[in-house]
């Protein structure tokens, strides 16, 4: 099994990226931000919980997002592999990561960091908000409380993996198809 995280902020393109990923690698894309959008969507009594948090730019409890990973994992048994995307975002969700993967005698691969200066996230994140319907693209305040997130919370998770020699970073801030490019070239290296 190959099983790739794409790391990253806000808007440093983790879902653009994992859509291109799967089609080459053949990998299963589990997104915690498109698995509770649609519990959102469904109306759902998570979808409701969830959203308060979302809407605030503020990380779900961790209790919600790993059961959801969970299942979702057994669900594929026969995987290649899996890419996830905006999961683990914290140390907790890291660790229970592992656990996840270790029972299935498996492990994290590789973790792939996206790095682009604030600035361009930001941009990127409002001209979105702009034409679509994602409501923590609405406001620059809600784009960044959601940055403040991801250095407050998800940042110390890059240290869990470097311990463990898995994680590289990648330049983000090209475009699309470059950055596939230098993404590529990383997994590559270990197929
Ligand atoms: P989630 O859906 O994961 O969103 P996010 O990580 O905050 O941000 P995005 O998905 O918007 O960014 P991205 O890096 O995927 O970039 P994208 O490719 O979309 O999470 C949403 C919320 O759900 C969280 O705030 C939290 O509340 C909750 N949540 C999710 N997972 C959780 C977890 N594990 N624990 C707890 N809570 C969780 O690109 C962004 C834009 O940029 C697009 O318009 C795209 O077209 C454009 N773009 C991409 N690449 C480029 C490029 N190279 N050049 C120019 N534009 C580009």
């Amino acid at each position: 099994m190959f099983n790739l995280i794409l790391f990253g902020p806000p808007g440093s393109g983790k879902g653009t990226q994992s859509q291109r990923i799967i089609e080459k690698y053949g990998l299963i894309h589990l997104s915690t931000g498109d698995l509770l959008r649609t519990e959102i969507s469904l109306q759902t009594s998570l979808g409701i919980m969830a959203r308060n948090f979302m809407d605030q730019g503020l990380l779900v409890p961790d209790e919600v997002v790993i059961a959801m990973i969970a299942s979702r994992i057994d669900e594929n048994p026969r995987a290649l592999g899996f890419i996830f995307d905006g999961f683990p975002r914290t140390c907790a969700q890291a660790i229970a990561l592992d656990d996840l993967l270790n029972r299935k005698h498996g492990e994290i691969s590789l973790v792939l960091s996206l790095v682009v200066p604030e600035p361009e996230l930001i941009r990127r994140l409002l001209h979105r908000g702009a034409t679509s319907m994602r409501a923590d693209d609405a406001s620059e305040n809600l784009v960044r409380a959601r940055i403040l997130e991801y250095h407050d919370k998800t940042a110390p998770v890059a240290d869990h993996y470097a311990r463990l020699g898995k994680f590289r970073t990648i330049r983000g801030d090209g475009s699309v198809e470059e950055t596939f490019l230098l993404l590529c070239t990383e997994i590559d290296s270990l197929l």
